[in-house]
């Protein structure tokens, strides 16, 4: 049985890294999503994150320190982008892959001579590494689910396992950390976040891998070309309300509708009937609202992506990604 304990209490966090070091699997927060974590140097440890979330040995994991010195026991962190990078935007969504140290398992990068690492801005998280040195830790989701931004997320996939969650709240960002690969000065994007390729722009040249890569560019973030965040429902992405509301004359009732709050406003005036939720389109309640979906027996999720929304890379590509149903 899965069980919890609130991360405000030092007990608490004593507890998590007791059972991390020993090779337990615990359920942390972060600013972006939950993470199931484990010690990187404990083969067994690494294998149990794969089959607890049931995920493809073939799908690396991101490394998660508390430091730059930290990273260097894992990666070579000399590149002087890289270096720019993680003074710019640690602790922060921004994981970075360099090369591996020979020591990293390959149970970790998928056999890849490269490590993703990343530092979480959560105190729990940070705390927590203090103590056990760097963890790997993946999305605390079931593989195929959304994203846990809650403790009662992670306890809804996992209970049944034998695992510690860490209740530190809500999570802010709400989706995974922006994944980037770094090659002389040029910044490839592996998969979109919260930092921005503007952002990054700052520090090198920004390339945007496409999901149709050329043979000899780098690979995607391999977790990238696996079915992520789909709902049981069929996802519509329309751009203005006036389509919304044609497009399921027939059958609001087992719809739901994700519209920016300000738009949300001028319809709740207009119109209160129909739909069977109306919910505010916003990265940090995405997964959420997918997850209730799927309790609610909702068939159809009708997603209104005003320009201010297509503008957010980051929440675009797990809408197009909720939609596909490969
Ligand atoms: O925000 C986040 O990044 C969250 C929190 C828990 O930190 N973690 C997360 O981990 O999203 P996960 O395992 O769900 O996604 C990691 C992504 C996958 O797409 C994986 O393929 C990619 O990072 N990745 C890991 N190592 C890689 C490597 N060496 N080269 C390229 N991509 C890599
Ligand atoms: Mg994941």
């Amino acid at each position: 049985m899965a069980e919890f304990c609130d991360g405000t209490e030092e007990q608490c966090l004593k507890r998590a890294a007791q059972l991390l070091n020993a090779g337990s699997c615990v359920a942390l927060p972060t600013e972006t999503v939950y993470g199931l974590a484990a010690r990187y140097d404990v083969e067994e440890a690494v294998h149990s994150v794969f089959r607890l979330k049931g995920r493809p040995n073939d799908n690396p994991l991101i490394v998660h320190v508390a430091s730059i010195a930290q990273a260097a026991q894992v990666g070579d962190v000399s590149n002087t982008v890289v270096r720019s990078l993680m003074d710019a935007f640690w602790p922060g969504p921004l994981t970075i892959v360099v090369p591996k140290v020979p020591s990293v398992l390959s149970a970790v990068t998928a056999g890849l001579p490269t490590v993703a690492i990343r530092c979480p801005a959560h105190d729990v998280f940070r705390t927590i590494l203090q103590s056990t040195g760097p963890l790997v830790a993946p999305s605390a989701n079931v593989s195929g689910r959304p994203s846990p931004t809650t403790a009662a997320h992670v306890l809804h996939d996992f209970a049944n396992a034998d695992v510690l969650v860490v209740d530190g709240g809500e999570c802010q960002v709400g989706l995974e950390s922006t994944v980037v690969h770094v090659n002389n000065s040029t910044i490839s994007i592996l998969r979109p976040g919260d930092i921005t390729s503007q952002q990054l722009a700052r520090y090198g040249t920004v390339a945007v891998q496409s999901q149709h890569n050329a043979e000899n560019a780098i690979p995607m973030a391999p977790g990238m070309k696996y079915r992520h965040y789909a709902p049981d429902a069929e996802v519509v992405l329309l751009s203005t309300v006036a389509e919304a509301q044609q497009f399921t004359t027939h059958a609001r009732d087992t719809c739901m509708l994700l519209i920016e709050t300000n738009e949300l406003q001028n319809l709740v005036t207009e119109e209160r009937t129909g739909w069977k939720s109306v919910r505010e389109l916003h990265q940090h309640s995405l997964y959420s609202n997918l997850r209730d979906a799927d309790a609610l027996g909702i068939t159809m999720i009708v997603c209104v992506c005003t320009a201010r929304i297509r503008e957010n890379e980051a929440l675009m590509n797990r809408l197009q990604k909720a939609q596909s149903k490969r």
